[in-house]
């Protein structure tokens, strides 16, 4: 009897291609820039930059499988998917609207690139779909979503953006980044393209940048000849590294879940925590709407101390285990400090406003154990504080 693969299977199977000349189990990484022309193997015009190599194809289809997308694309970073995606639905005289709080490197894009292209735009509310709704005018294109976001672990809830842009004939694009595909699928909730930052979990061992967008078929073809112009094709090499990480991604995001559920309850229940962010405790405010679109809560959280910036980051040097570094997804965990890493583009006024203060710290857990974890952050705090 047929059954539709489970999603172990997918990271596994999906997309990898065998190697037909020694019948490798893995999909051989092409090294070349340069192929036959005419090519009697492909029937079409082979080049790395068009990122239609199979080593650039395997990797895509994954990641298209396990968003339930129609087709893919990997990109050189998560930047360049988020770029590309939204430069293929905009022009000159455009209006877009952004949801307020988004990782610090796509707001910078928008302040620095897309006023002077002539494309206006502005931000709506992450807890309030109705303020996407009024956002909306006779020229705008596109809604663009980051949920959870970066790092305040904000929700939006998809399925009422893609309905509301739907219902006014706009694109809907999500970053689904914190979340992955294990945990989030936004195109089954209706959004039309999903960008991801593959540094990130996609990838998960910290070791290259990348980035990937899904979508239909006929999105991707715009998304693609964009891509094309502008550039920012995956080099073979990181493609390979990616796709090999793509195949324990149902694993290590299951136990990242796990970890991050774990250090979430003990960091609300401590004293000398004033604050935890993270969508599966029951009082934050995005709960509810988290239980109905993801599948697990992820593993990133953020957290404020009773004390002040000086004691975050004394707490960030006093960890052992817990590495204080930018990034995060990977299989190591990771702790920094946002307004001076992810959101250090915007100005002070502007990370007030969106309550990234001077001592918010993003976590983002690893897939060590997880009484080790809290034994050391429990060793941190006490450092911290003393
Ligand atoms: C939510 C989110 N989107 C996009 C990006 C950009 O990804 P990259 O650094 O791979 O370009 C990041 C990076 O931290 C991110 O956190």
């Amino acid at each position: 009897m047929s059954r539709t693969p489970g999603l172990n299977t997918i990271c596994v199977h999906a997309g990898t291609k065998r190697d037909p000349l020694t019948g490798g189990v893995n999909t051989p990484c092409h090294g070349s820039s340069s192929y036959l022309h005419p090519n009697p193997h492909t029937g079409e015009v082979a080049y790395p930059r068009y990122s239609n190599t199979p080593s650039q194809k395997a990797p895509a289809e994954k990641i298209a499988a396990l968003e339930g997308a129609e087709a893919g694309l990997v990109l050189a970073s998560g930047m360049a998917a988020v770029t590309t995606a939204i430069l293929a639905f905009a022009q000159k005289g455009d209006h877009l609207i952004f949801q307020s709080g988004l990782y610090g490197g796509t707001q910078y894009f928008l302040r620095d690139q897309l006023e002077r292209m002539g494309i206006s735009f502005d931000f709506a509310l992450a807890e309030d779909p109705g303020s996407f709704a009024g956002a909306i005018r006779p020229n705008t294109k596109l809604i663009y979503v980051e949920t959870p976001n970066n790092p305040l672990l904000k929700i939006t809830d998809l399925a009422r953006i893609a309905e509301l842009a739907r219902a006014n004939g706009l694109i809907s694009i999500a970053d689904n980044t914190f979340a992955s595909p294990v945990n989030q699928n936004p195109l089954k909730l209706g959004i039309d393209m999903v960008v991801h930052s593959g540094t990130k979990y996609l990838n998960g061992h910290s070791d290259l940048v990348c980035g990937a967008i899904a979508a239909s078929q006929k999105h991707m073809q715009k998304v693609h000849q964009v891509m094309v112009n502008l550039g920012g094709s995956l080099n073979m090499q990181d493609c390979q590294l990616l796709e090999r990480g793509l195949k324990t991604l149902g694993i290590r995001v299951a136990r990242q879940n796990q970890n991050a559920a774990q250090m979430a309850d003990f960091l609300a229940k401590d004293k000398r925590v004033k604050k935890v962010y993270y969508p599966g405790l029951n009082n934050h405010p995005g709960h509810e709407v988290a239980q109905k679109q993801m599948k697990g809560m992820g593993g990133m959280l953020s957290f404020e101390l009773a004390a002040g910036p000086k004691e975050a980051a004394r707490l960030m040097s006093s960890l052992k285990v817990t590495i204080p570094a930018i990034s995060l997804g990977g299989v190591e965990s990771l702790i920094c400090l946002p307004c001076q890493t992810s959101h250090v583009h915007l100005s002070p006024e502007q990370r007030q406003a969106e309550g990234v203060t001077d001592s918010l710290l993003r976590l983002s857990l690893g897939i060590e154990e997880i009484e080790d974890l809290i034994n050391d952050m429990d060793q941190a705090l006490s450092r911290a504080l003393s």
